[in-house]
């Protein structure tokens, strides 16, 4: 479903894909099949999305963002993709490219500096800036961002030795 008062220029949108309204997604831009894409979202050309990714309202996805499959983006997280912008001075070499993992979880009204990775189920709590790689697993919050522990697949928050609430230890895959 593609929201009649949306401006969606883009062919290559998975055909499960829901976008709601008011939302621009530009001609080149890949997006997969089981998204939610909500109001107010715009997406630039050089952008691949996975699939069942959830994008709340108010996000931009600039070019040389990725995202795969999974990944939950909350309301007006940013992202930006130059480190020292310059109104009219553009160059590719102050482009800064940015993924996010699978499953990974960004928190409303976070900022994502330009080049960072975001491991796989990593969780970035609400309001963070992101000035580094967050690891997989890795929970993640503050300005700057650091680490508070760690998160299950499923979202049990789990302290910095990965023990959750009742003391058990978890196992997170990889290890
Ligand atoms: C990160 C998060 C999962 C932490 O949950 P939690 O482990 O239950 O955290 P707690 O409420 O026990 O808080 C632990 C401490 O961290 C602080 N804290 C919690 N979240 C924080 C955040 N996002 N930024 C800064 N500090 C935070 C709390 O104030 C508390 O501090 P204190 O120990 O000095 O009292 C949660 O707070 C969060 O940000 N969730 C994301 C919500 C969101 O963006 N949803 C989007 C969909 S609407």
């Amino acid at each position: 479903m593609i929201h009649s008062l949306s401006n969606v220029l883009s062919k290559n949108i998975g055909p499960n894909t829901e976008v709601w309204q008011f939302c621009v997604i530009l001609p080149e831009a890949v997006v997969g099949d089981n998204c939610n894409i909500c109001s107010h979202v715009f997406i630039e050309n050089n952008v691949t999305i996975g699939n069942n990714v959830t994008i709340k309202n108010g996000v931009q996805i600039w070019d040389g963002i990725t995202i795969e499959d999974n990944v939950f983006i909350g309301p007006n997280a940013t992202f930006t993709n130059e480190l020292i912008p310059r109104s009219k001075v553009h160059s590719s070499d102050n482009m800064k490219c940015t993924l996010v993992k699978k499953g990974a979880t960004i928190g409303a009204n976070s900022t994502i500096l330009p080049g960072v990775t975001i491991g796989e189920y990593a969780f970035i709590g609400a309001g963070s800036v992101v000035t580094k790689d967050i690891e997989d697993y890795g929970l993640f919050y503050g300005n700057p961002a650091t680490q508070k522990g760690y998160i299950t697949t499923e979202g049990i928050i789990l302290d910095m030795e990965k023990r959750d609430a009742d003391g058990v230890q978890h196992i997170l895959k990889k290890e």
